[in-house]
């Protein structure tokens, strides 16, 4: 940690009225365009070491080809960044880390064949100057990860992890480096409670011994809880600094949207009629999921909740036929389902929407219409005997894609040009093309601004008032409490708990999260 003593020591020299020379980065005038999209458009930002400074803004507002261009990712099309008062070039993720900056990437760059450890050091050895002896690697990972409190196996693949041990595991990589700017995209996106805490206090010892943090989110209760100033962007322009701890969340959303946002959840009018999916004594092989059994029903929403890895994820994706179930059956209105595949479900009328957009959910390299157009190209009103009526395609993909609000509605370009909010609500258009009877949806706002998870409110409030059957997925408690009219907690792999109307409570949740036998109403009223 020298470097960060040096710096110690500039800091000690400086006199208080130099408010600039107390910067350990500045950026000035920074601008980039991707084609014809002006992504960054003068921006300014500066930080401070020992402080968080959150970056605040939309879908596709720039913050991440802003940390992108700080992380060495990509090049800047105009202006400076000075390290410490001097000019630097960031011509690489390998430059970047060498002088310091270090990034939590909001899309994850794992290899997911090799292993946790091999990962922690991959792309690493140059600026660490670490040969790779095994060994010290396992040591040397084994102490970031402990360091760190999370709980990831060193040795384990990295495609066997759940989404939030591959953040972990992501978060473990960049602190290598000992960096002094550490840069996190939405890092809690995936991670629940226990682990955003974790993180929480890890960015306070980080804090402390001066390292400064760029950190992105749209949790805007998050930004008071960690942050000390927050830079908003709208539009690639920078907006405002503003005092993390004495702005409210509703001058923030202001600032980020340029407008007022009033309620944030929609009222929800349940009628719940017929059972549309039942689970009976389902188990599935690697036993992830036990003996689990649970209803939905046209015109409700319900609520899946529960810990990171406590097998929610994994019942959502048994239903649909891609975990594979040793035991128990899924019912679809009334019909047991033997061939549980991908395919002829959606087409039955059971749409599975998937919480990992870039390894199950889009085609990347593919143009965006092709990705909304994919799940209902067999529909008559997209194509007839196999042949694609293109201009009906265009139509449907587009009026789907205003809907849920991607920006920028320019749909030939591919996935990939997309920030990861509007990915995600390309995802969510992709799967409501088909209005199917029941929907399985998993993390469905995973990055998405708070504007627009408003929308996609309003959109499952709309399912269920049309009768559509909606399991609910999630690690967000507010969307779970807000959004759910029954709430199965799984812990374990099993249904620890069921509540219903006004049981719905986050101390009756977090409870059945944590106790060993939940309190109040447990298993015994698990089906309604
Ligand atoms: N590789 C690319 N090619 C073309 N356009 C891009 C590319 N990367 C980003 N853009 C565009 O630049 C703009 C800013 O995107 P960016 O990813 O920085 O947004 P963001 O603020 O991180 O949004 P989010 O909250 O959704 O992650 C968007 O309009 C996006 O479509
Ligand atoms: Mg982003």
């Amino acid at each position: 940690m020298s470097e960060i003593n040096e710096l110690s020591n500039v800091r000690a020299s400086m006199t208080d009225n130099s408010a600039d020379t107390e910067m350990l980065l500045q950026v000035r005038s920074i601008g980039k365009n991707f084609g014809g999209v002006r992504a960054l458009d003068h921006v300014n930002f500066d930080l401070k070491s020992g402080e968080v400074h959150v970056l605040f803004g939309e879908n596709g507002a720039g913050k991440s080809t802003l940390i992108n261009i700080l992380a060495g990712a990509i090049r800047p099309d105009e202006g400076t960044i000075e390290l410490s008062q001097k000019p630097v070039s960031l011509e690489s993720v390998h430059e970047a880390r060498r002088q310091g900056i270090a990034a939590v990437f909001q899309e994850f760059s794992l290899a997911s064949e090799l292993t946790v450890e091999e990962n922690i050091f991959l792309g690493s050895e140059e600026t660490t100057g670490i040969v790779l002896n095994k060994r010290k690697m396992r040591d040397t990972a084994s102490e970031i990860v402990n360091r760190l409190g999370f709980d990831i196996p060193p040795r384990a693949q990295v495609s066997s992890l759940s989404r939030a041990q591959q953040q972990m595991t992501e978060i473990a990589k960049a602190m290598l480096t000992n960096p002094k700017i550490l840069i996190l995209d939405e890092p809690t996106s995936s991670l629940t409670e226990r682990e955003v805490n974790q993180l929480f206090e890890l960015m306070e010892v980080l804090q402390s011994e001066e390292v400064a943090i760029i950190y992105i989110t749209h949790r805007v209760a998050e930004i008071r809880q960690v942050g000390d100033r927050v830079t908003v962007l709208r539009d690639g322009r920078y907006i405002d600094t503003v005092d993390a701890k004495s702005t409210s969340q509703q001058e923030l959303v202001e600032l980020m949207t340029g407008r007022s946002i009033g309620e944030f959840f929609p009222e929800v009018s349940f009628k719940p009629s017929d059972v549309c999916l039942a689970l009976k004594n389902l188990t599935t092989r690697n036993k992830s999921v036990i003996d689990v059994s649970l209803e939905v029903r046209s015109g409700e929403i319900v609520g899946l909740a529960g810990l990171v890895g406590c097998g929610k994820s994994e019942i959502g994706r048994a239903c649909f036929g891609i975990e594979p179930i040793e035991r128990g059956e899924v019912e679809f209105l009334g019909e047991t389902l033997n061939h549980l595949d991908p395919n002829s479900n959606l087409k039955r009328g059971l749409s599975y929407v998937p919480p990992d957009r870039r390894r199950e959910g889009l085609l990347l390299d593919r143009p965006t219409r092709e990705n909304i157009s994919l799940a209902s190209l067999d529909l008559a009103t997209m194509s007839t005997k196999a042949v694609l009526h293109r201009s009906s395609e265009r139509v449907i993909t587009h009026n789907l894609a205003e809907r849920m609000r991607v920006t920028p509605l320019a749909l030939e370009k591919d996935a990939n040009t997309y920030s990861g909010g509007n990915q995600q609500k390309i995802l969510l258009s992709k799967y409501i093309a088909r209005k199917n009877k029941v929907f399985i949806l998993d993390e469905p706002t995973i990055g998405v601004d708070v504007g627009a998870k408003a929308e996609v409110y309003e959109f499952l409030a709309s399912l269920a008032a049309e009768g559509v059957a909606v399991l609910l997925i999630s690690s967000e408690l507010p969307e779970i409490l807000n959004m759910s009219n029954r709430v199965y907690v799984i812990r374990s792999g099993t249904v620890q708990a069921h509540f219903e109307g006004q049981e719905i409570s986050e101390e009756n949740l977090l409870n059945a999260f944590f106790s060993e036998s939940a309190q109040g109403n447990t298993i015994r009223s698990a089906t309604p």
